[in-house]
């Protein structure tokens, strides 16, 4: 059985647990280390969240990460902090902040909150300022407390370390206890170690048995499949993509490539965020993404496994949609290219084999004439999924549209593509004309059902208003919103 090598807190640990066991209850049952807190168990409330630092050349990058959906397999070579390895023997400036802003009452969210928040000043560069404190909140529900004064507590444990983030400054400052800064090497032994010893996992390979199909349940951020069927998954064969080192380097990072920007399906929704290119594209990216689950869960959560989930109101598979992006699967060494437009052929009924592996997202690519915008409603601001969102590429020359795409989610048993809305489009100039007349032709493109989120009635409305907010916010120059305010084409007068 594979051995997983990684350092807990200050110990390195070998275990043979089967990979697939999550690293919550490993922590929990195995190690007996109770500060990491068993909450929803899906990811939505952050009292179990953990760091996991990565090696980034010379130095570790620290990240939180829900612990409940995380299997242990992909801690091999990796440093996983919890609560009791931020602890000093005095209070750390996030904890002292806490308690001195009364923002800890039954105290079962305070390590996971305290986790998150310390995770945000271990950046050597960390923006650390209202935005971030809340954006490091979002992934935390508390029940007796009141977000002010948690969010105050950010502010004040900010103020108290100021310019000095990062493991460096904080260990020099005695806020952060000096393990950290052996942790590097330690790191690189595991690797040598690992890549020394025949069958270790991080010489694995995805493998395909004979009749084609995957002996194993393969995971990729694990958002989505321990949610889904997190009974069976511990006690199951996995492949952890990220471990398969040779599918790991076909499927990660992202890199302009042949008139495309090749993004590895194994990207998670951070790393595409924070992508210079990616940045460069689409400005408003970070904003987006505050929108997007929860920094936890961006942080696990691949582009990959959100294509192939399938949910009809996946975030970035309709943003990819409209994109007009193109999908790389791989079966044995075989690749073969599929449009994202005809890759959903019903409710959860994908263009692909089950042993066929997303391995990259292509992306064509975008020039200073193209605008691209996208939108979402939920019932709240962080960490829901969407009621509808949608999203859209125009590319405008001499003033009439020349290429477009638009997608949205929500609406049907699939994520949307708009292809009749598309060619209203092509040839016309962006004016109130134009866009009314593509409002009127998306609604009779959709067919939303009433469910849990909302009446079909209201998914209409939400469409139009939400493609308003898309075009007027690609065209802030030939649109405003006061010209769109009117009844909705399709939807019944109850
Ligand atoms: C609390 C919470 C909040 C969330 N909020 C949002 C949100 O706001 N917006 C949103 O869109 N989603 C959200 N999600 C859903 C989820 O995070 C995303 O769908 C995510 O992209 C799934 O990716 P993953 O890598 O975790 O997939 P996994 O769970 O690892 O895999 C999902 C499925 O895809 C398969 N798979 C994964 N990668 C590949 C591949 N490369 N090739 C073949 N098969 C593959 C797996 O076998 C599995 O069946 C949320 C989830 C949670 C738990
Ligand atoms: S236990 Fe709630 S997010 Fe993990
Ligand atoms: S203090 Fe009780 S849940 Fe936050």
């Amino acid at each position: 059985m594979a051995v997983t090598r990684f350092l807990l807190n200050d110990r390195q640990i070998s275990t043979a647990q089967p990979p697939g066991l999550l690293v919550l209850d490993y922590l929990r049952h195995h190690q007996r280390q109770p500060g990491t807190k068993e909450g929803c168990k899906e990811g939505d409330c952050g009292a179990c969240t953990v760091l996991i630092g990565e090696l980034d050349g010379e130095v570790v990058c620290y990240r939180p990460v829900t612990s409940c959906l995380m299997p242990i397999g992909e801690l091999e070579g990796r440093h996983l902090v919890t609560i009791e390895g931020l602890n000093l023997p005095e209070l750390t400036p996030v904890q002292q902040a806490i308690v001195d802003q009364g923002a800890s009452q039954c105290g079962f969210c305070t390590p996971g909150i305290v986790v998150s928040l310390t995770g945000l000043l271990m950046a050597a560069d960390a923006r650390v300022d209202r935005t971030t404190v809340k954006q490091a909140l979002s992934g935390h529900l508390c029940r007796c407390t009141g977000y002010r004064s948690l969010k105050v507590a950010g502010d004040v444990a900010a103020a108290a370390v100021g310019k000095r983030t990062g493991v460096e400054a904080l260990v020099a400052d005695g806020r952060l206890p000096a393990y950290f800064l052996d942790a590097p090497a330690r790191l690189r032994q595991i690797h040598s170690d690992s890549a020394a010893e025949e069958g270790a996992a991080a010489a694995a390979v995805v493998n395909v048995a004979d009749d084609g199909t995957h002996p194993a349940m393969i995971i990729a951020g694990g958002t989505d499949l321990y949610v889904q069927r997190g009974d069976d998954v511990p006690d199951a064969e996995v492949e952890v993509l990220n471990l398969a080192s040779e599918m790991r380097q076909l499927m990660r990072g992202i890199e302009r490539w042949d008139g495309h920007l090749r993004v590895g399906a194994l990207t998670t929704f951070e790393e595409f965020g924070e992508h210079p290119e990616v940045q460069r594209w689409i400005p408003e990216i970070a904003d987006y993404m505050f929108l997007i689950a929860s920094w936890q869960i961006r942080n696990r959560a691949t582009l990959g496994g959100n294509v192939i989930n399938a949910s009809p109101i996946g975030d970035m598979t309709v943003l990819l949609l409209a994109l007009q992006s193109q999908l790389v699967l791989r079966r044995g060494d075989t690749d073969r290219t599929v449009p994202m437009g005809s890759f959903y052929r019903g409710y959860k009924v994908l263009d692909k084999a089950p042993d066929e592996i997303l391995t990259n997202i292509l992306i064509p690519d975008v020039d200073a004439q193209t605008r691209i915008g996208w939108e979402k409603v939920s019932k709240r601001k962080c960490l829901d999924i969407a009621t509808v969102n949608c999203a859209g590429r125009i590319r405008v020359e001499d003033d009439r549209v020349v290429e477009a795409g638009l997608a949205v989610g929500g609406v049907a048993p699939i994520p949307l593509e708009l292809t009749a809305t598309r060619d209203h489009l092509l040839g016309q100039p962006i004016d109130r004309s134009t866009i009314e007349g593509a409002l009127a032709v998306a609604q009779t493109e959709i067919a939303p059902i009433s469910d849990v989120r909302g009446s079909a009635d209201y998914k209409r409305l939400l469409t139009r208003q939400l493609m308003v907010a898309l075009f007027t916010g690609m065209f802030p120059d030939q649109l405003s919103v006061v010209e769109f305010i009117g009844p909705v084409p399709g939807a019944s007068a109850a």
